[in-house]
This record gives structure tokens, C-alpha cells and sequence, in this order.
């Protein structure tokens, strides 16, 4: 039995993935818990509004989100015993966002965050469970906590421990077995998210988009990438579908991955692509170029096909990457790659009424 008060308590709101699950949670007009880092709730709350002044133009939009001021790398998450166990309590699900996705992290610095943090917010659960509530656990990881892995990476793997490319996948890889041990817990593992399939609109301009506006720009004279490296990307809302799938099915436990599977396209055919939307000839494609893109080189140079399978269970359908391309690119240019705001609609317009 859910309580009245009951909540759906997210981490990362105020980063790019969890901004969306917090705007598909409004939506469907569920209560929600954000905690955000702040040196109080009122501040959590301000950089709540702040978040939803950039993405729907609307302070209003996060006026019923509980705004908690808590730190995933402090002990209780930094709250003090009796608010810990009151919202503990009222969990009747946790959805976990929020890492340190940078790449260039110390294993310290990269495992504080990831893994403790993850830790933190199953002991959060755990608690959450002692106190009567249900407690549903999603836990957002990464496909690449297969590292370096070819051929086909599937749900079930990787069953080795990967060669690492960096702390960030090490990392999530061990955040993956702390969150395992959590009953009828579910991971979500994405590729490379990217803008919305519909919308191309994205707030996050990294990994996949700094190397293609050099390449879209003419910065970059050669695609720096193995012409048969697979690039898997996943539009954000498919990862939100998969989140929210889960919450829906709370039988649903262990590894979905969210990515494109098959309809991922090779280095050469997504440089085509993006060349073509451009304007511009199609240029050789040249491996040894790739320190040109920094901390993404590795990403450039993927030869695992990432298995997509549960993912179409929860009623998710890759886009192809010939309709995705152009809407990324004319989304990056509206948005001036990060440097314009575009707002996105409000999420309490497509509200259930009460
Ligand atoms: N973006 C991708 O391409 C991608 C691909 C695969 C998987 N993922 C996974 O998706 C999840 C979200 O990534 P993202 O792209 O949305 O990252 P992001 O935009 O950098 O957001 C990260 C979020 O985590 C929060 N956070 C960081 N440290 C925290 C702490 N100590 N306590 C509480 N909150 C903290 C950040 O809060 P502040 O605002 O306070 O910094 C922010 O809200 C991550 O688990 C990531 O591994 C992302």
C-alpha cells in the first residue's frame, strides 16, 4: 500500500538525463523528491526553479517538487537522522541519476561519486524497505561498463571485468555490482545519450557533439575514427521511456540496456550523414587523427555492438540514424551548440487533470 504522501525520490535532476525523467515525472503528474546538491533546502529549490527557467521557460513548472539539499558523497546524504528516515519512508521509488560523467577523474575522485554515491542511495533503499515503503530502485549506468569489449556486449555482461578506457566506466561498473546486490533492483544502461528523437533538443553538448561540429565545421579536415567503428547513440527520451518503464513494471529487475543495438550506424555512415545534412563532401575516414577530439578519442574507436533486446520489451524502438542525425544537427544549430537557450514545452501542459 502506498502512503498518501508517498514519492518518487530522484537523483541528478538538475543534470541533463535527470531533468527529463523529473519532466516525464511531472507529466504524469507524480510526486516527486529532487535531491540536489545545495547548501540548504531553499537553494535546492532555487537551482531546481533555475533548471526549470532554462528547460520550459518556467519557474512554476518544479512549484510541487520537494526540494531536498542533499550530497550523494556525504554520509546519510547529508541529512540529519530523523529527515532521512521521514523521506526514507515515503520512497516508493528512487530513481538514481547522478555520477560524474567527466572522464578525467582520479579513480578516487570518479569512485566517491560513483560508487559510494551509489552505495549511499541503496542503503538509502534499504532503509527506505526497513520503514514499510516499497522503494522500487532504478539505477542509471552506462553501456560502456563494458570497456573496451567487441562483438556483441550483452544484458547479461559483461561477465569479465572489462579493459576500462577510463575511471568514469571503472567506475560505473562497480557502482553496477554494488546496486546488484539490492533486491529486485534495475540498471538502465545507456549509450551515448543524445537529443530528444523528436525534438533533436539536448542541453548536454558533450561526448558525441564536439567531434561532429568540428567535423559539420570544417575544423576537422578527416573523420578521426576507424570507418567501421560502431557509434551507438540513444535519443534521451528513449532513456526516459526506460526509467519510467521500469517504475510502471516493478517486477522488472537487472540490466536493460538503452541503445540503439542494430540500428547503430558505423564512424563512415554517420559522418556521411552529418556531411550531407552540412552541405559538405564526404572526407576520408583516418584513425590516427583521433587525438584531435581529446577525452572522446576512445569513443570514436567503439567495436562493440551493444545488445538491444529488454529494452523492446518495454515498448522502445530504436530511431533510424538517418532521421536522427539531421534533428541533432538543427537542434545543435538553434541552440547555437550550447551557447542559446531553446525551451522545451511545458511538461504540466500535458498534465492528467486531478
Ligand atoms: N550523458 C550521457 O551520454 C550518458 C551516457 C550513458 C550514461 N549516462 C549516465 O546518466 C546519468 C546522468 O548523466 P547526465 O548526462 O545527466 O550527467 P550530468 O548532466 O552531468 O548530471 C549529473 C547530475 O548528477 C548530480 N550530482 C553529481 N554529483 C552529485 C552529488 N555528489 N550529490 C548529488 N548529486 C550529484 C549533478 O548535480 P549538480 O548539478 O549539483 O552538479 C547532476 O544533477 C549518469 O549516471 C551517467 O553515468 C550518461
Amino acid at each position: 500500500m502506498l502512503r498518501e504522501d508517498h514519492v518518487t525520490v530522484l537523483t541528478g535532476a538538475t543534470g541533463f538525463v535527470g531533468s527529463l525523467v523529473l519532466e516525464r515525472l511531472l507529466a504524469r503528474g507524480e510526486p516527486v523528491a529532487a535531491l540536489v546538491r545545495a547548501a540548504d533546502d531553499a537553494e535546492a529549490r532555487r537551482r531546481l526553479e533555475d533548471l526549470a527557467e532554462r528547460t520550459w521557460g518556467d519557474r512554476t513548472v518544479v512549484a510541487d517538487v520537494e526540494a531536498v539539499a542533499a550530497d550523494v558523497e556525504r554520509d546519510r546524504l547529508g541529512l540529519d537522522a530523523g529527515s532521512y528516515d521521514a523521506l526514507a519512508a515515503r520512497a516508493a521509488a528512487v530513481v538514481h541519476c547522478a555520477a560524474s560523467i567527466r572522464f578525467d577523474l582520479s579513480l578516487d575522485e570518479a569512485h566517491a561519486i560513483n560508487v559510494d554515491g551509489s552505495e549511499r542511495m541503496v542503503a538509502f533503499a534499504e532503509r527506505a524497505r526497513e520503514l514499510g515503503a516499497a522503494a522500487r530502485f532504478v539505477h542509471v549506468s552506462t553501456a560502456y561498463v563494458h570497456g573496451r569489449a567487441s562483438g556483441l556486449a550483452r544484458e547479461t555482461g559483461p561477465v569479465a571485468a572489462p579493459a576500462f578506457r577510463n575511471t568514469y566506466e571503472q567506475t560505473k561498473h562497480r557502482a553496477e555490482a554494488v546496486v546488484a546486490r539490492l533486491e529486485g533492483a534495475a540498471i538502465v544502461r545507456p549509450s551515448i545519450v543524445v537529443g530528444d528523437s523528436r525534438s533533436g533538443w539536448t542541453s548536454s553538448f558533450n561526448v558525441v557533439y564536439p567531434p561532429l561540429r568540428a567535423l559539420v565545421s570544417g575544423v576537422l579536415e578527416v573523420v578521426p575514427a576507424p570507418a567501421e567503428a560502431i557509434l551507438d547513440l540513444v535519443p534521451v527520451d528513449h532513456v526516459v521511456d526506460v526509467v519510467c518503464g521500469l517504475l510502471d513494471q516493478p517486477r522488472l529487475a537487472g540490466v536493460v540496456q538503452a541503445v540503439s543495438g542494430d540500428a547503430a550506424p558505423t564512424m563512415e555512415q554517420f559522418a556521411r550523414l552529418a556531411y550531407a545534412h552540412a552541405g559538405r563532401p564526404m572526407t576520408e575516414c583516418v584513425p590516427s587523427a583521433a587525438d584531435q577530439i581529446g577525452v572522446y578519442a576512445p569513443y570514436v574507436d567503439v567495436h562493440a555492438r551493444f545488445e538491444f533486446a529488454r529494452a523492446a520489451e518495454l515498448g522502445v524502438t530504436p530511431v533510424a540514424i538517418e532521421q536522427l542525425v539531421p534533428l541533432l544537427l538543427d537542434h545543435a544549430d538553434a541552440a547555437a551548440w550550447g551557447r542559446r537557450t531553446v525551451l522545451r514545452p511545458s511538461p504540466l501542459q500535458a498534465a492528467p487533470a486531478v
